[in-house]
């Protein structure tokens, strides 16, 4: 059996339409550009619907800020957050968690408030060791595992922070980030990727790949070439976003121009 993604072209307002899943591999909607992450949360929300005070698993940067500002107005419309725990993919190694900069901070600050989520219930990797990343393997294992996680990609097709050379069966470990990487987060640290930590703690792949469902958002052209490796190329650590067609329930939300093959 293929692995080959369902493409489903979004032609239906607002946001994508569906098609029924005809092959195992991920189900891909796109939507405008300004609709992806609105799109995304009602996949979101009609999980958390049926798990109420489940683990949702939440990745940070730039793409999935629109999924969380639309699911916290889904909460203003009744839907139930509050008693979610969070569980973030990944931190800087040696920035603290009350640093705005932090990935902790950003939990608290994009999800965790509008979702009026206590930050007691806030969970991040933290620390620089192997024993701080089992320490978070077992946190996630102790709960039950993550329900749902949401991901992004790096436009050199990282998850998490699961560079290029991760393999299928990593967990949680101390990584070094790629200079692609420190470059593309730079803007967090006045424009100058020598400030940006060197190393982070992330979920590994298997850990990611342990949730029962992934929603990834992407957008944007900068994403094109990772989303086409990880889509349409091999299944290969060199594209450690490509795994996620090993998984049985993915649904990639994504525009146009993330979704134009690289050419
Ligand atoms: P971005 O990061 O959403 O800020 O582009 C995505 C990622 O690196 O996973």
């Amino acid at each position: 059996m293929t692995n080959a993604p369902v493409s489903v072209s979004g032609s239906g307002s607002p946001g994508a339409s569906a098609v029924a899943h005809l092959v195992r591999g991920p189900l891909v909607l796109t939507a405008a550009t300004d609709e992806v992450g609105v799109v995304a949360a009602r996949l979101v929300a009609d999980h958390v619907r049926g798990h109420p005070t489940g683990v949702l698993g939440v990745a940070t940067g730039a793409s999935p800020l629109r999924l969380y500002a639309a699911l916290a107005e889904l909460r203003a419309e009744g839907l139930v957050t509050e008693g979610l725990t969070l569980a973030a993919l990944d931190e800087y190694v040696g920035i603290d968690p009350g640093d705005e900069r932090s990935y902790h901070s950003y939990v608290v600050r994009h999800i965790a408030g509008p979702l009026g989520i206590p930050e007691s219930r806030v969970l991040v990797p933290r620390g620089g060791t192997q024993r701080d990343a089992e320490r978070y393997e077992a946190t996630l294992r102790d709960l039950g595992g993550v329900g749902l996680q949401v991901v992004g990609i790096g436009r050199n097709g990282h998850i998490g922070f699961n560079e290029p050379g991760s393999s299928r069966d990593s967990r949680t470990r101390v990584v070094a980030l790629s200079d692609d990487t420190r470059a593309a987060n730079a803007r967090y640290f006045a424009g100058d990727a020598d400030r940006v930590p060197s190393h982070a703690i992330t979920q590994g792949i298997a850990t990611i790949l342990a949730a029962s469902r992934i929603v990834m958002v992407a957008s944007g052209a900068a994403k094109a070439w990772a989303l086409d490796a990880a889509l349409r190329g091999p299944v290969t650590a060199d594209v450690p976003a490509s795994f996620l067609r090993t998984h049985p329930s993915v649904t990639v939300v994504a525009d146009d121009e993330a979704l134009r093959p690289a050419s």
